[in-house]
C-alpha cells in the first residue's frame, strides 16, 4: 500500500525528536544557533518535512479507526516487559552510530532523571515505559504512524500543529463531517472522547490503562501532543479534568526532551531495580 520511501522517510525515528528539540529548545540554556544543531539545513531536515507531509496527509479519521481496530486487539505478540524493551532496542539506528542513543538508553535516561528528582516510583516507571509503543515500527508500521506530533482527528486541524499546511492534502480537510472546529465532537467533551492521530502514545496507553495511576496514563497518552501541551490549541475539546491532568503531562515533557546525562546509565546495574518496579505495577507479560 505504501512505498518503501513512504514507510521510512527518516533515516531513523530519532530524527523526529531531534527536530522537536529545535522547535522547543531547553529553557534557561543559552540558545543554540541553528548551525549548532546537527542536520539543521541539511537533507535530513527535508526528510523530517517529508515525514510530516506523509503524516498529515494520511492520518485521517478513517485511518485511525482502522489502526485502532487492528492494534487494540493486542494479538501480535506477548512479551515480558523487560524483553519488550530489548525488542524495542533492535530498532537500531544504523545511520549515525556515534551520536544516537539506543532506545533503551533514552528510556533509562528519562526514568533515571525522574528518579534523581525524587518523584514517586510510578512516575519513574512511566519514564521507563513511555516510548515502548514504538515497537509498532517493528511490526512494519510506517514511521509517520508511530512517531511524530499527535493531534485530534475528526475535527479541524489547528494551524498551531507543525507544518500544518500539509493538512490541505488530508481528505478530512475536505470532509464536512471532519473539517469544522468541533467536527464529530461536542465542545469541551473531554479528551477521553477524542480520537488522536495514531502512534506510539495511544497504543501504549491502551496497553497499560488498567495498571498505572491516571497521571501516568495522561503522560503516556499525550506526551507527543505538542499542539496542546506546548501550544494550547485544543482547549475547546478539553474539560476541567483534562486541564488538571495536563499539569502532569507538562511535568513529564522536559524529562523526555532534555534528560541527557553525561554518563550513560548502566543497563546491567539498573535492571534489578526496574524488574522490581515492573513487577510492582504490571503483569508478568504484556500483550502487544
Ligand atoms: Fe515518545
Ligand atoms: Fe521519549
Amino acid at each position: 500500500m505504501f512505498t518503501e520511501n513512504e514507510i521510512a522517510p527518516l533515516a531513523s525515528i530519532e530524527e523526529w525528536e531531534d527536530d522537536v528539540l529545535i522547535r522547543y529548545p531547553e529553557p534557561n540554556k543559552p540558545a543554540k544557533t541553528k548551525e549548532e544543531y546537527r542536520n539543521y539545513n541539511t537533507p535530513q531536515r527535508d526528510t523530517v518535512k517529508e515525514f510530516y507531509r506523509l503524516n498529515h496527509t494520511y492520518q485521517t479519521y478513517d485511518f485511525v479507526s482502522a489502526k485502532e481496530a487492528d492494534f487494540l486487539k493486542f494479538d501480535k505478540k506477548e512479551m515480558r516487559v523487560w524483553d519488550a524493551c530489548d525488542f524495542l532496542n533492535t530498532l537500531v539506528d544504523d545511520s549515525d552510530p556515534d551520536t544516537d542513543l539506543d532506545q533503551l538508553q533514552h528510556l533509562l535516561q528519562t526514568s533515571e532523571t525522574i528518579r534523581a528528582d525524587g518523584h514517586p516510583d510510578w512516575f519513574v516507571l512511566t519514564g521507563f515505559l513511555h516510548d515502548l509503543g514504538k515497537v509498532l515500527c517493528l511490526f512494519g508500521e510506517p514511521q509517520w504512524a508511530v512517531v511524530g506530533d499527535t493531534f485530534p482527528v475528526g475535527c479541524k486541524h489547528s494551524d498551531k500543529i507543525v507544518y500544518s499546511e500539509f493538512f490541505e492534502a488530508n481528505p478530512d480537510s475536505q470532509d464536512a463531517r471532519h473539517n469544522t472546529k468541533y467536527g464529530v465532537y461536542e465542545p469541551n467533551c473531554g479528551l477521553r472522547n477524542v480520537h488522536m492521530s495514531w502512534g506510539h502514545d495511544e497504543y501504549l496507553y491502551q496497553m497499560l490503562k488498567d495498571y498505572l495511576p491516571e497521571p501516568a496514563l495522561y503522560m503516556i497518552r499525550y506526551h507527543s501532543f505538542y499542539a496542546q501541551h506546548r501550544e494550547h490549541a485544543y482547549d475547546h475539546l478539553m474539560d476541567a479534568h483534562d486541564h488538571a491532568m495536563f499539569e502532569w503531562v507538562d511535568k513529564f515533557n522536559p524529562y523526555d526532551l532534555y534528560s541527557k546525562v553525561p554518563v550513560p546509565p548502566n543497563v546491567k546495574e539498573l535492571k534489578p531495580y526496574y524488574e522490581d518496579l515492573i513487577a510492582k505495577y504490571l503483569p508478568e507479560t504484556l500483550r502487544f
